[in-house]
């Protein structure tokens, strides 16, 4: 199946807006929202945003920006204080002036991520960072048999029209071409159930990490 424009997600992810926190993880979404530490004198923009939310549960002060405008108005509602609605890939942000920019599983939904890279690049500081949450794309099949599974419980997650993740191979190269310097990059959540965090936690840390859900991206601005 042909991969949809930034626009027909946009469409897709404006008619979910209502919904989208109640059929969302909330397991998952903590274990997402814990990777990012940031200082909260820091000027932090998410792409992506959604509800926001990821950073919600971080720093109400972080500026939600999503190319939804459903979404966006979700965000308002949920009390968050800066909210944007616009494409990662045309941030209409000033150059260096955050000090970091965080985007859980957005990344893959891009026409071209090296657009959203390169202004990234823009707008951040010298040493900055870039977080970037994105599905493991090794556990692709995994998640197609999920997809599947959804016709029979319509509580759960809808379908995004989403059928490929990105490749850490293809997203190491594009973050070194728009000079990004990867920093640390860990796997979390084999079994998305809160019930099963400390065995996630242990086995998180062994070979098994393969099957893990989330890769943890960080990436330092190199100018
Ligand atoms: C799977 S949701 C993730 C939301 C939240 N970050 C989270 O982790 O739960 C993907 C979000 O990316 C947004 N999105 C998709 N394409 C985008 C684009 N080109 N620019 C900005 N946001 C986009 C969607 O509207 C949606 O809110």
């Amino acid at each position: 199946m042909k991969k949809l424009s930034n626009l027909e997600f946009k469409k897709k992810f404006d008619s979910i807006a209502d919904t989208y926190e109640k059929v969302s993880n909330s397991y998952t979404i903590t274990r997402r929202a814990e990777s990012f530490k940031i200082d909260s004198a820091e000027v932090i923009l998410e792409t992506g945003s959604g509800t926001g939310i990821i950073s919600g549960l971080i720093d109400k002060s972080i500026i939600c920006t999503d190319i939804s405008y459903e979404m966006c108005k979700q965000a308002v509602r949920n009390n968050r204080e800066n909210v944007i609605c616009c494409d990662a890939e045309k941030l209409p942000i000033r150059s260096n002036i955050l000090d970091g920019i965080l985007s859980a599983e957005t990344i893959y939904y891009l026409d071209n991520p090296q657009h959203f890279l390169s202004d990234s690049y823009s707008a951040l500081k010298k040493k900055s960072k870039l977080m970037i949450t994105v599905f493991n794309q090794d556990m692709k099949l995994v998640d197609r048999i999920r997809s599947f599974l959804r016709i029979f419980d319509k509580n759960q997650y809808f379908d995004d029209g989403q059928r490929d993740f990105i490749s850490m191979g293809y997203l190491k190269q594009i973050l070194e071409k728009n000079n990004f310097k990867i920093t640390s990059i860990r796997k979390k959540v084999i079994f998305p159930f809160g019930s099963l965090h400390k065995l996630n936690l242990y086995l998180e840390k062994g070979r098994l990490n393969y099957f893990c859900y989330f890769i943890i991206i960080e990436a330092k601005c190199i100018k």
